[in-house]
Order: C-alpha cells, then sequence, then structure tokens
C-alpha cells in the first residue's frame, strides 16, 4: 500500500524542519517505515522508531537542554528558542526537536528570557477551577496552546493538579485546590484543550508536591492508601480526562524516596496500575540517580544542568553498556516519549517552522471570561452589589489598581500582552533567580470609569492609612484592592494580608460605609475587618483582563458565580498545619532553599500529613471547625432553589432533582452532591458538581451520578477500590455545609480496578 502524502505530511517533507530527504523517499515504502503507518497506535509506531534509533539518537531522547547548552550540538536546529528546555530531535527519522515551555496560566516568560515576547495571560488556576466549568478549562488550555503552537513550542509544562493541602501553598494559585474530583476533571480538561493542537501537555508534579517550602528535600508521608483517595485519585482523574503526553515528577520525596526515582509511585502505580503510555520528565533539577531512577521509571532528565551531577549522560549510557539499565528498559525510555509524541498528533502535525501570528483580541475574551466566571462573591450585605452607576466620586484605593492587576510569581509567570506596568524585582530567598512580582497592564480604575463615564474615578495606593481614610470619607464610593503576593518556591508564612492592609481596610471601611473590597491572593487570605465591609469578592490574580472582569462584576453586567475551590479558614490555626513544615530546616542553608540547585546536598526533613485524604473542607468538617468560607461558597445576584431531589442505588449512585433560577436576573448555579460513605468516621466529600446557567423562573432537572472511587476506599492489599454495602447518603449543597436537600441509598457491595 502506498502511503498518502497529506498535506501536513507534504508541509513535513516540504522543509518544515522535520524530515530529512531520505525518510520522505521511504515515506513510500511503508514496510520499511512502519513508523509513518498511521493505522498502527502509537506504541507500535514509537517501538518501530526505537528499533531504528541508533545508540546516539537514543540517548538525545532521555535528556533535555537548557537551550543556550544545546547550541551545536548532533540534532541541535539553529533556531533555539529561550525557554525552560529542548530534547534535540532525529530529523531523520521525522522526530521533532521538543520545545518546552511553562505554561500554566499562558505562554510563560518569566524573567523575559525572550525579549518582547508576550502571551495572553489567564487568571490563577483558582479562578478557573472557582468556576467549576470544565469548558472554561477547556478553552484555557486550548488558547494556551494555540499561542505555544504559533510560537513554536510543542511541550507545555502545564497541567498542575497537586491538592491545595494548605491554606498558605506559594504554588496553591497554580493548582485547582482542594478537591481530587474538581482538581482531577478541571485538569483534565485543560490538558484536553493543551493537546487539542496537538502539542504535548504535562501533567504535574507528580506527586504530593504539597508545599514549596524545601520542596527538594522534603520527605511527604502519607499511607498509600490515603495517597489513592487523594493527591493520586486528582492526577488519575486528570490522566483519564486528558490523555497527557508526559507526566512531571517531582521534587519533593515520597515516603522515603525522590519522586523522579519512586519505584512505586513511577512503575507500580503510574505504569502496573493505571496502564500510562506517555514518558516520564524529571521536574528541572529533580534527579538524584541515574541506574536508580532509570529503573524506577524516570524517562527523561529535564534541566539536567541543574541535577548535582549529569545522571542522563555518560553515566547513562555507561549504566545500559554494562547492564545496570537493563537495554530493555532504556528502550522503553526511549518508547516513552515517542509515544506521547505520536499519541498527542504532534508527530504527524509538527508544529510550523516560523512563528505564526496570534489572534490576540479572542485569546483577551478567553482570559476575561475565565476570569468572570472565577471570580467569587464572597459578601454582600443588604444587596449592596451590583453597584448603580450613580456615584459621582468613586475612590480606588491600593494593590496599584490604578495601573493594572497582580500577577502570582514563579515558572508561571507570563508577560503579558499590553505590558507589565509595575515590577518588583526580589531581593532575597529561593525565587529570587526566576521571579518577580508584576502586574498585567488590566487597569481597574480604568475599566471602573469606563463603566462609569460621568463619575470622578482617583486612586490613593493606601500605604499612609490616614490619607486612605481620610479621602473614603470625601467619597461617595470606595473600591479598596487588597492583595497578597504568592510565588512557587516559597509559601506565605500568614494567611494575614501582608503590609498592613487590614488596618487600612478597616479604617477605610468606618470611614464610609459603601466600601467594596476586591482581594486580589493566589489562596485564602484572613479578613479581620468582614463584619464592617458590607461587601468582599475573591477575584484571584484574575489575568489581563482582570480589571475589566472585576468591573463587570462590580457594576453587574456579569452576575458572579464563581465558587470556593479552596476552604477560606478563620485562623491559621484552623488549618491541618499553622504554617509550612521545614522553615526552620531552610532558613540557613541555601542548598536546601534554592529552587535552583539538586537539594539532595541538604539535609532533609519530614512533612506528616495528619488529614490524610480527608483534605481541605473534610479535614475541617473532622474537626467541627467552621470556616470563614466553606469550600463550594459563592454568592449570586439572584439566587437558586433545589426541590425533589431522587437518591437511586444499587450499584451506582444517582441523584436527580430541580434547580430553580428563585431571583430577578439570569445567572450560573453550581449544585455540588456530597456523599458521605456507611463507613465508621468518614464525612462527606464531592462526588458531582455541574455549572448550569438559569433565566429567571427557570427550572431545569439535574441528573448527577456519584464518581465512585470518591465513594470507596482504596485497600492497598488487593491494589483497587473497594466499595462496601450499605446506606450512602446524598446531600445536594449551594457549598460543603449549605446541604439543602438529603437523602440516601443503599449502594452493592463492589471491588473495582483502579
Ligand atoms: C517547576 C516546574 C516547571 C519547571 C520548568 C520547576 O522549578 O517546579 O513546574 O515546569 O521548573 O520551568
Amino acid at each position: 500500500m502506498r502511503a498518502i502524502l497529506t498535506p501536513k505530511r507534504f508541509l513535513l517533507l516540504a522543509g518544515a524542519a522535520c524530515v530529512s530527504l531520505s525518510a520522505a523517499a521511504s515515506a513510500e515504502q511503508p514496510e520499511q517505515t512502519p513508523w509513518l503507518n498511521r493505522k498502527l497506535g502509537a506504541e507500535a509506531r514509537a517501538d518501530a522508531l526505537v528499533r531504528a534509533m541508533t545508540m546516539d539518537e537514543k540517548m538525545q531522547i532521555v535528556r533535555t537542554w537548557f537551550p543556550p547548552k544545546a547550541q551545536g550540538m548532533p540534532g541541535a536546529p539553529d533556531d533555539l528558542i529561550p525557554s525552560a528546555g529542548e530534547m534535540l530531535g532525529v530529523p531523520r527519522l521525522g522526530i521533532p526537536t521538543l520545545r518546552e515551555s511553562d505554561a500554566s496560566l499562558g505562554v510563560a516568560n518569566q524573567i523575559e528570557q525572550r525579549k518582547g515576547d508576550t502571551a495572553t495571560a489567564l487568571p490563577a488556576s483558582l479562578a478557573t477551577a472557582a468556576s467549576f466549568d470544565p469548558e472554561i478549562a477547556y478553552q484555557g488550555g486550548a488558547m494556551i496552546g494555540a499561542e505555544a503552537r504559533a510560537k513554536r513550542f510543542n511541550v507545555l509544562l502545564a497541567g498542575g493538579v497537586n491538592l491545595t493541602r494548605d491554606p498558605w501553598g506559594g504554588r496553591d494559585f497554580e493548582y485547582l485546590g482542594e478537591d481530587p474530583l474538581l482538581t482531577g476533571v478541571m485538569g483534565g480538561a485543560h490538558i484536553r484543550g493543551v493537546q487539542s493542537n496537538h502539542i504535548v501537555s504535562t501533567i504535574k508534579h507528580f506527586a504530593f508536591n504539597a508545599q514549596e517550602t524545601g520542596r527538594m528535600i522534603v520527605d511527604a508521608r502519607l499511607d498509600w492508601a490515603a495517597l489513592h483517595e487523594s493527591d493520586l485519585l486528582a492526577f488519575k482523574l486528570g490522566i483519564e480526562g486528558g490523555h497527557p503526553g508526559s507526566v512531571m515528577c517531582s521534587y519533593n520525596l515520597v515516603n522515603g524516596d525522590w519522586a523522579c526515582q519512586n519505584k512505586t509511585l513511577l512503575t507500580d502505580i503510574l505504569r502496573g496500575q493505571w496502564g500510562y503510555k506517555g514518558w516520564v520528565m524529571s521536574d528541572w533539577g529533580a534527579v538524584h540517580s541515574t541506574a536508580k531512577a532509570a529503573n524506577a521509571g524516570l524517562d527523561q532528565d529535564s534541566g539536567a544542568e541543574l541535577d548535582r551531577e549529569d545522571f542522563f549522560r555518560e553515566r547513562l549510557k555507561a549504566a545500559v553498556a554494562s547492564g545496570e539499565v537493563p537495554k530493555t528498559r532504556f528502550d522503553d525510555m526511549v518508547r516513552n516519549v515517542l509515544t506521547g509524541v505520536i499519541e498527542t498528533g504532534l508527530y504527524d502535525d509538527p508544529v510550523p517552522a516560523t512563528n505564526q501570528p496570534i489572534d490576540t483580541d479572542a485569546h483577551a475574551r478567553v482570559a476575561q471570561k475565565a476570569a468572570e466566571e472565577g471570580i467569587v462573591l464572597l459578601r454582600n450585605a443588604g444587596g449592596m452589589l451590583p453597584l448603580a452607576a450613580t456615584a459621582k466620586r468613586i475612590l480606588i484605593i491600593g494593590g496599584h489598581a490604578d495601573v493594572g492587576v497582580l500577577s502570582g510569581g514563579g515558572s508561571s509567570q507570563v508577560r503579558s500582552t499590553g505590558g507589565v506596568p509595575v515590577e518588583i524585582p526580589l531581593k532575597s530567598g529561593p525565587a529570587a533567580s526566576f521571579a518577580r512580582t508584576t502586574w498585567h497592564n488590566s487597569s481597574p480604575m480604568r475599566a471602573v470609569q469606563a463603566l462609569n463615564p460621568g463619575a470622578h474615578v482617583s486612586y490613593v495606593d493606601g500605604t499612609d492609612t490616614a490619607a486612605a481614610a481620610a479621602a473614603a470619607k470625601a467619597a461617595d464610593l470606595v473600591l479598596v484592592f487588597a492583595t497578597q503576593w504568592r510565588t512557587e518556591a516559597e509559601d506565605v508564612t500568614t494567611l494575614a494580608l501582608p503590609d498592613k492592609q487590614d488596618a487600612m481596610i478597616a479604617a477605610v471601611a468606618a470611614a464610609n460605609p459603601h466600601t467594596v473590597v476586591i482581594v486580589e491572593s493566589g489562596g485564602p487570605v484572613l479578613m479581620p475587618w468582614l463584619d464592617k465591609v458590607p461587601a468582599v469578592l475573591a477575584a484571584w490574580y484574575p489575568g489581563q483582563r482582570g480589571g475589566e472582569a472585576i468591573a463587570n462584576i462590580l457594576f453587574g453586567r456579569v452576575n458572579p458565580s464563581g465558587r470556593l475551590p479552596i476552604t477560606f479558614p478563620a485562623s491559621d490555626r484552623q488549618a491541618p498545619r499553622p504554617q509550612p513544615v521545614g522553615l526552620d530546616a531552610i532558613a540557613n542553608d541555601d542548598a536546601a532553599s534554592n529552587a535552583g540547585s539538586a537539594g539532595g546536598e541538604a539535609k532533609g526533613f519530614t512533612a506528616d500529613y495528619p488529614e490524610g485524604a480527608d483534605v481541605g473542607y473534610r479535614w475541617y468538617a473532622k474537626r467541627a471547625q467552621r470556616p470563614l468560607f466553606p469550600f463550594g461558597f459563592g454568592l449570586s445576584y439572584t439566587h437558586f432553589r433545589y426541590a425533589n431531589l431522587k437518591v437511586s442505588g444499587g450499584a451506582a449512585l444517582t441523584v436527580s432533582f430541580d434547580v430553580t433560577n428563585a431571583g430577578p436576573r439570569s445567572g450560573a448555579d453550581v449544585p455540588q452532591l456530597y456523599v458521605t460513605p456507611p463507613t465508621g468516621g468518614a464525612v462527606a466529600r464531592l462526588s458531582g458538581f455541574q455549572r448550569i446557567e438559569l433565566q429567571p423562573g427557570e427550572t431545569r432537572h439535574v441528573t448527577l451520578n456519584a464518581e465512585r472511587r470518591t465513594l470507596a476506599a482504596w485497600d492497598e492489599a488487593s491494589k483497587g477500590w473497594h466499595l462496601a454495602a450499605g446506606s450512602y447518603r446524598a446531600a445536594i449543597g449551594h457549598d460543603a455545609l449549605d446541604l439543602a436537600l438529603t437523602g440516601s441509598a443503599t449502594l452493592a457491595d463492589q471491588r473495582f480496578e483502579p
């Protein structure tokens, strides 16, 4: 049979820089070039490539380079792009150079390693999660993937699904909250969106990278059953939903061994129990051995320049030669990478050879919609919001809201379209080498003015409490922008707003009762002034259209519909750990705290997780602690009623009920299904949810099927799930605490595979 030259294949052959003439000729003879045969599965095609490769070519696949280091190496293209890493391709076999970019919130360009290269910045992943809308997650991923492709990146270091076990996590803003079901579903949708562009997305950081403090030396400890029911479940659901080409193993140790050489994680669970076929890449500087890591299941060493030694080059070659790493295992490593590349469509549809135009307006709309769906209305006493556009003197205080909105820091940092109006370099700390505190050019003040053309809108920076209060007295309406910055590589050590903002907000609210607080943060913050302020929005880091999104919510152009994906505790002490573990260990130890060096040299420490699988709201429920705002909470300018619950059991638990928009405006609601298993001490957990839009007075009948893994317990002996027979309590809630309808159903005993 003759191979057909599709237009894309022709492009490839005609010089999209990937296939040489010899491969082009052999495309006519598929029996000799089975890797070109699209009728074969990705694994079989990858296997055929492996058989055709030389040892040196294979060595290229198992290690990526920091681009400048790759200059002039065999297989290196002339146009290396400064970014996170490059795997040098094998042109004669059509294996593309892999160009990797961070991309949690957009195509990253942290410290402007590519001068002038801007991209669309989505809001924080917590905002995306707050939408409870997989479609928003998909659209965000699809947008980022399209920009990446247009910029010639083909592997995105996106898909962060670590659970936010701690409210102070430095990277909480890059993750999707504290619940495995929500995180897994949203993460999977995001990855699917990225990969709809025929490029690879990772899912990261596998696994249990639960804190940033000492992230390279912390040994995170929890029994495997509890891990399966929590952090690992989020990964499993994300992999099922998104089919990522790659999994990134994390910096930390898990139960005594580094994640990137942890055989239980990488081989027994990921490959064995879950049947994952793509490749495991390391986090940057997370490799600590050669044979041990390779034999445990690590396929590719990323950011190897940051490793203590160059583990996956000459040393790996020698280990393969001596048999310390079996040849079959080495071939598996190469095949896994190529399987991910083929499976995602990248091999057959390589990225263009030159940069392509980007529809920045359309992409900005994606960012704005994500922000609008993700902003959470936390308080609205006396129906203060939405604001009528009647105020003559509007005062805006703090947060650089005159020029922009805050962004989180670290590898996810996007230099957004429109520029960076404020940029503050870090003087010290683990993030100093690669993070800066920046604002996106989306001024809330401009957006408020645009919606209130007749008003006088002014700004004070809020650093002088007395001046802010005096200005507030003279205004008709005060909008305070409170900020709390977070970054990768560091946790915040308190949930209190920094820089005396609490005192300023209290003084301003005392001076003017028409005060609204908009919090821009990467996670929960404390609100000692809450009772004194009639209206509060959680805007997260709202991305490059955050100013417009906030203004649209404040003035009722958009009805808020976000729901908290993470509990806001009433005090630091309510959380399972009131502070990051190991702050003392890193205090005087550069090797321990530095994100850019292999922490293996430093003395490690252990973090225990007494909450086990009961992460977030389930911990607070177990302790009977009333948080400031519960998981799933969020107000609207309308209100929703639930009725007519029916719960059915047997083999599966299904609920159906009616949702009515009982208020005066159209809006979106997120009814949430919480189920409590019959087992002793179990607390309710999210087993289903759906975001629905309803017109005033409209009623919709909703059916939700409980995800059965959220009802079951992991049985480590049989390496599978066990759902115990009994009566399961099912509740439909507005949030984790406000359970409007309850019922129950009996389920049959069942065991099932992961
Ligand atoms: C981060 C990863 C990131 C990588 C490459 C690491 O420090 O943990 O999330 O993808 O750097 O920038």
